[in-house]
């Protein structure tokens, strides 16, 4: 149940290694955002990362927290998100079972990942069960807590699309209430007399004359009243359009915005490229890393002049520059004023500016593992209770609860 009234985010990333300056500006500062407006979940995803690395799955604990570290330094909040590991939660694997069940093979063969991966990490064997039901194990992540949103790069949109399929189909399958009836009209009372009323008339309009409008406005109704549950909020908008109870709401992808970062060598920043700076690159790395950056090739002499639209320093100061400091940049190399040194100086000393607070708060966590492994566990503790209530009901829908 959702108590505070604000709509649910989720969204989980796999431990993988160091997070770098592409997760921070592509990811983690729109969680930043997000975790001011919404109730978010946020978690590693381990066992995802199992599906790849199950041959050698050792290197996963190291970057679980590495990871939760790099969260928390860059000041992703537990006081406002729920911050947990998915294997710590292990209704996720109950849902994922049940849901196999009704969800047909061809459904995750087509998800464009399933062979687009198998192809790009050829030097591993995927040709297994828990790769294929990826997609299937996501959903199961994302509708375990009811949650609308989900913060996702552009190749995860079909994972929350398989979500929504799902969702149709196990709801249409499981969401007749025996008792939905006496549900709704206990759900309608926590509205207040005047918004009962005019829920009533709203319905009554819709169903008897169909007037979509009716709809709407009933459904903005609903989205408005701060204290009714998400299951009741899900059974009250059931109720208006006669389809029963949807037991799980359907998810959406929040597109997070393409990530500005380009990677040392111009193409995205990405581990598999080797063209990172991690978030807490040691100084004097990122000052040798950006010096070493190749740079407008034309550029030969310094007395070459050169066009930053050729040059990979150029993306990053669009990322780090004001508009004068770009000006400089474009004036200073197309007539050749500047040399490259000159106008990489100043994205060393932003980059430095900007993981200097980020460094010192994760060593902070570094020296206090406890206050780490205790942000994690009220996390895992807060995210079960909701995953165990949903099983619950997922439990009951189904049939499961023989006493
Ligand atoms: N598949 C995602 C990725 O590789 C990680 C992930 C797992 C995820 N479960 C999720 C993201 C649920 C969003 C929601 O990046
Ligand atoms: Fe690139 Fe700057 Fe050198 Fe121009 S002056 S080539 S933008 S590094």
């Amino acid at each position: 149940m959702s108590t505070s009234g604000k709509q649910r985010v989720l969204s989980g990333m796999r431990p993988t290694g160091q997070l770098h300056l592409g997760h921070y500006h592509g990811v983690l500062k729109n969680w930043l955002e997000l975790q001011q407006e919404y109730e978010c979940f946020f978690f590693v995803a381990d066992w995802h990362a199992l599906t790849t690395e199950y041959e050698d799955p050792s290197i996963i604990e190291k970057s679980v927290w590495d990871m939760v570290i790099d969260w928390l330094a860059v000041g992703v909040n537990p006081g406002a998100a729920k911050l947990f590991i998915q294997s710590r939660v292990p209704e996720h694997a109950e849902l994922h079972l049940l849901l196999s069940m009704s969800t047909p093979l061809s459904w995750l063969e087509r998800v464009p990942s399933y062979k687009d991966q198998q192809e790009k990490l050829s030097n591993k064997d995927l040709t297994t069960y828990g790769f294929l039901g990826y997609p299937l194990l996501q959903t199961s992540d994302i509708i375990i807590y009811k949650a609308g949103h989900v913060p996702v790069g552009e190749d995860q949109v079909s994972h929350v699309e398989l979500a929504r399929e799902v969702v149709r189909r196990f709801n249409h399958l499981y969401g007749k209430e025996h008792d939905f009836e006496a549900k709704v009209e206990a759900a309608i009372k926590k509205m207040g007399k005047k918004n009962a009323r005019l829920y009533h008339e709203l319905r009554r309009s819709y169903q008897e004359q169909g007037e979509s409008q009716a709809l709407e406005r009933a459904r903005a109704l609903l989205e408005s009243q701060q204290n009714i549950s998400i299951g009741d909020r899900e059974r009250l908008s059931g109720y208006l359009d006669g389809s029963g109870k949807a037991i799980f709401p359907e998810p959406q992808a929040l597109l997070t915005p393409a990530s500005k970062m380009m990677g040392l060598d111009g193409q995205k920043m990405s581990k598999s490229y080797g063209n990172t700076i991690t978030l807490r690159e040691n100084p004097s790395v990122v000052e040798e890393k950006i010096k070493k950056m190749p740079t407008d090739p034309a550029r030969v002499r310094r007395t070459d002049p050169g066009e930053p639209g050729k040059c990979p320093v150029w993306n990053l100061h669009q990322v780090y520059s004001d508009d004068d400091l770009k000006d400089w940049v474009v004036d200073g190399c197309t007539s050749a004023k500047i040399g490259c040194l000159d106008c990489k100086k100043p994205l060393i000393d932003a980059i430095l500016k900007e993981q200097q607070p980020i460094r010192e708060r994760a060593n902070e966590y570094i020296n206090d593992p406890e206050t780490v492994r205790g942000i994690i566990a009220d996390g895992c503790d807060a995210a079960r209770d909701v995953a165990r209530e949903t099983l619950e009901e997922v439990r009951d829908a189904m049939g499961l609860i023989y006493r």
